[in-house]
């Protein structure tokens, strides 16, 4: 059982959000949904899941995919599981027995993540752009998780690298 952390952070280490001029390139977006093909278990934060709709064909894969929202909120989210933290999402992984587990984002859940040591690889697209709009992923003070390169930078597209990693285990 793996769990895969993937995302696309600007050439300045920010987190590029949708509607603020930061289109992903479409080949970006291409290899996510072949990922998520693969992987079949995704685990997205409520507000990333409500913009998956602006994905357009995406979206008719995604929703052949389990899809589990980390949501606080008690109501039901159409279409999707939700559960109530990032752990409880792992839970659900483990106990319904699926192989690889994509996690997707926004920050605000890739955090948490990445902050207690959640996964096994991360997948990093690196934007071709210098951006101050979006945020940081927040990490937890004190944290420090040295990675490992799997392999050679991909380039996706004409621009975007991708560095895969896998998280060091002390
Ligand atoms: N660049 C990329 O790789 C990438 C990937 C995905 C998304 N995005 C972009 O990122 C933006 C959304 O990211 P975001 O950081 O604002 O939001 P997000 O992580 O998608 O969702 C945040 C919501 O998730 C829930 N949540 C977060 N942490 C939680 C926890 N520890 N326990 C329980 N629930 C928790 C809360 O939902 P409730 O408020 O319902 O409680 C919170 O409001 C969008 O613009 C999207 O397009 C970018």
């Amino acid at each position: 059982m793996k769990v895969i952390v993937y995302m696309t952070l600007t050439a300045n280490g920010y987190f590029p959000v949708a509607g603020a001029g930061q289109t992903l390139p479409k080949e970006v977006l291409a290899d996510f949904v072949g990922l998520v093909a693969t992987t079949r278990y995704l685990i997205v934060g409520r507000r990333t899941y409500e913009g998956i709709g602006s994905m357009g064909p995406a979206r008719a894969l995604l929703e052949r995919v389990p899809v589990v929202v980390v949501t606080r909120a008690a109501a039901p989210v159409p279409g999707a599981l939700t559960v109530p933290s990032p752990q409880a999402a792992l839970d659900l992984f483990y106990e319904q027995g699926h192989t690889t587990a994509l996690v997707a984002g926004g920050a605000e859940v890739d955090g948490p993540f990445l902050s207690a040591g959640l996964f096994d690889e991360l997948r990093l697209n690196i934007h071709p752009a210098i951006g101050g709009v979006g945020r940081p992923v927040p990490i937890a003070d004190g944290v420090f998780t040295s990675l490992e390169l799997r392999s050679t930078p991909r380039l996706i597209g004409e621009h975007t690298v991708q560095l895969e990693y896998a998280a060091m285990r002390s």
